[in-house]
């Protein structure tokens, strides 16, 4: 019981507090008013790959031209003028983590790495560390905390690789590299962080079923058990799915992060959580199809975050996005292998969630076990609203348009339950492909909270294989524009 408490209170009291984010509300932007007028004045994709010339070299941010630029975002010229303050001065210090005592040898590098974080960070005159190219840093979790005196670039050139040994992430909250509570930070040099992930994948309880129920490491039984005595198994699975982070940004505010490659997490690769004003472009994360858990970029309450032009490819969502986070938006993403582009999932363990405000733009997505999806757990309450899915191409893709306000990631079915997350003003604008499986929509919405407002417009979704694709539709009141195939047969 002890055991119990000490893991899920915590976690039950986070997704409480993710509450206070939204008594300061000041957006009051409706993301249909502007499409919605202009009927069908939108372009055909043919396919929206990511701008990748420059990755990996972007020397001169100031001349860096993004072609989904941020200017086209339209509530966020203010998030750029802040942005533009995270560029740091001209005078800034140049700190090599190889001065600290970086061997690059293969052994620990982690001191070396500490210790210049602590100098760059303490410098008033602003500072950029330096992991030097060509070579490869073994480091273990560090944290790299603020608040710093000064702007700060941290330029990875060469490569970070975790450390395998699993003992040393216990004391660090199950996370690597943790830059917390850092203003005006960047992060870029078209380098690689590598969390070298195969022996946790091999660890994980959801890869091999056999640790969840006979012969697994006493963890995953013990945690098994507690969750079902309890009945409490969503937040449970929160707590042991979720938790190992490779690179998160804790707390951080105007912050970017851009030109690098993230591989082989541990778990999560990149993770935005109570942040404001973010940049993220750039992007490349890897991580085999079949890793567990391995989620691309994770958004959890954070506002105002911008995530350009990534090539995304995971075991997990490519990218996912969950309570309190506000005003997102992802433009210019490439996805697969993964389970795509996921708000949710929201109101595990009968939380509250809330999300509002998130466009996805100009997305292609291969082999995906979703395309783009909201889910919701039985039992939950708050909102997902004002959500906009356009200019999107599906190849192959098993669940193309999906809301599940059943979700349920478990081997036996959820309790039937009578509240839900709300979810409302969705937008499906312009969305085209192939769907790998007979079903290209499925709306699976709550009988007791349906789903409201939810806008199709000029969607052209078939299967892959099958004759016709179908549309599944529970609990949702829908309007159409333009010509939208599947339509859903009936609606209740
Ligand atoms: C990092 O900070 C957390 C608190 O935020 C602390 O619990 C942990 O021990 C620190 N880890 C390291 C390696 O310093
Ligand atoms: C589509 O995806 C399925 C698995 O989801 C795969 O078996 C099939 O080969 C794929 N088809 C094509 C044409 O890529």
């Amino acid at each position: 019981m002890m055991f119990l408490k000490t893991l899920c209170l915590p976690l039950l009291f986070t997704l409480i507090s993710l509450r206070s984010c939204f008594g300061i509300d000041s957006y009051t932007e409706d993301p249909f008013h502007v499409d919605f007028r202009r009927g069908r004045a939108y372009r055909r994709p043919i396919s929206y790959r990511p701008y990748v010339r420059t990755f990996g070299h972007v020397p001169n941010i100031r001349n860096y031209r993004n072609p989904y630029s941020v200017n086209r975002f339209d509530h966020n010229s203010g998030i750029r003028a802040r942005l533009d303050r995270a560029r740091g001065p001209m005078t800034s210090k140049m700190v090599n983590v190889d001065d600290f005592g970086a061997k690059a040898n293969g052994r620990d590098d982690s001191l070396a790495f500490k210790k210049a974080w602590n100098y760059a960070c303490s410098s008033s005159q602003g500072a950029t560390m330096v992991v030097p190219k060509k070579k490869t840093y073994h480091v273990k979790p560090i944290n790299f905390s603020g608040p710093c005196k000064s702007p700060l670039v941290l330029k990875i050139y060469g490569t970070i690789k975790a450390t395998t040994d699993h003992s040393e992430y216990e004391g660090n909250g199950r996370r690597w590299l943790y830059f917390d509570n850092v203003e005006n930070l960047r992060v870029e040099g078209g380098g690689t962080i590598n969390g070298n992930g195969r022996t946790w994948w091999e660890k994980s309880c959801k890869i091999n079923k056999a640790l969840v129920t006979l012969q697994g490491s006493a963890n995953c039984k013990l945690l098994h058990l507690l969750c079902v005595v309890f009945r409490i198994w969503p937040t449970c699975v929160n707590i042991f799915s979720s938790e190992l982070q490779a690179v998160t940004f804790n707390e951080c505010t105007n912050l970017r992060v851009s030109s690098l490659r993230i591989k082989n997490a541990q778990q999560m690769h990149l993770i935005f959580r109570e942040c404001v004003n973010v940049n993220a472009f750039n992007l490349r994360v890897k991580a085999p199809g079949n890793s567990p858990n391995t989620d691309g970029i994770h958004v959890t309450g954070t506002q105002n975050i911008n995530i350009n032009n990534c090539v995304i490819g995971t075991g997990d969502d490519c990218i996912s996005i969950v309570s309190g986070s506000k005003n997102v938006r992802a433009t210019g993403i490439t996805c697969g292998p993964g389970h795509g582009i996921s708000i949710g999932s929201l109101g595990a363990g009968n939380s509250a969630a809330y999300v509002s405000n998130v466009i996805v733009n100009k997305a292609t997505f291969r082999d995906t076990t979703n395309g783009v999806r909201i889910k919701t757990w039985q039992g939950g309450s708050g909102y997902a609203k004002n959500i906009r899915f356009q200019n999107i191409v599906m190849n192959n893709v098993s669940n193309p348009i999906i809301i599940d306000q059943n979700y349920c990631d478990k081997r036996k079915p959820c309790r039937k339950q009578v509240s839900a997350v709300q979810v409302s003003d969705v937008l499906y604008q312009n969305i085209r492909g192939t769907s790998a499986t007979g079903v290209a929509v499925k709306f699976d919405c709550s009988q007791s909270v349906p789903c409201r407002r939810i806008y199709l417009q000029d969607v052209a979704l078939r299967a892959e294989e099958e004759d016709s694709a179908q549309a599944s539709c529970a609990n949702v009141r829908l309007s159409y524009r333009g010509d939208v195939s599947p339509p859903c047969s009936s609606q209740n």
